[in-house]
């Protein structure tokens, strides 16, 4: 089984969005052990409560690292998380720590690249198509190497608030085909086949 700590900020439709497919059995193998806040207060907790998945509050690095230990994480999926993480985190999971950005990566990403002003940005820019990228995360901000990624089309009339809906459906989508893709190459852990219960 693949152990699948979540790390949020936010209102949490991607995390809901899991919950929902592993609980649909579209994501065997994996379960979600715990659910890592930036902050408090944020829908995305209430979410995992509901689920019966433990959450938390965590903002310091060293403490990061333990509840990760202890929830003994295979793979970290930032879902609408706002913090950098630090290279002492990016080490320990190297190649495990997967994040989904509402843009077509290298295009409209980076610094200052989140929520809105991502959409608003497509559409000054006047593109004609938009979409999501699943990709690792690195000491970069979005610039690890790229999993997944599927277009979304921007229409005519668009405003940033439509066109973030449109692509967030699309999120929902390809986050847990990003983890499916990332599972199976994820090396055996101690003792044979991870996947058998
Ligand atoms: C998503 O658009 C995600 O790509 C971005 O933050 C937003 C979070 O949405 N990083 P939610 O909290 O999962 O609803």
């Amino acid at each position: 089984m693949v152990n699948i700590s979540v790390l949020v900020s936010g209102g949490g439709t991607n995390l809901q969005a899991l919950i929902d497919k592993i609980q649909g059995g579209e994501l065997e193998g994996a379960r979600i052990v715990q659910v890592i806040a930036s902050r408090e207060g944020v829908y995305a907790l209430e979410r995992a409560a509901k689920a019966g998945i433990k959450g938390k509050v965590v903002k310091e690095t060293g403490r990061l690292l333990q509840e990760l230990a202890e929830a003994e994480t295979d793979l970290v999926v930032l879902a609408g998380y706002m913090k950098v993480l630090e290279p002492a985190v990016i080490d320990a999971y190297r190649k495990r720590i997967i994040n989904i950005h509402p843009s077509l990566i290298p295009k409209y990403c980076g610094k200052g690249f989140y929520g809105k002003r991502v959409h608003q940005a497509v559409l000054d820019g006047g593109e004609s198509v938009s979409g999501a990228t699943v990709h690792f995360v690195d000491e970069g901000v979005d610039t690890g190497e790229i999993i997944l990624q599927r277009e979304v089309p921007v229409k005519p009339g668009d405003t940033a608030d439509t066109l973030a809906a449109r692509v967030l459906e699309t999120e929902h989508v390809i986050l847990a085909e990003g983890i499916k893709k990332v599972m199976a190459e994820l090396p055996e852990k101690e003792g044979g086949n991870q996947w058998a219960e």
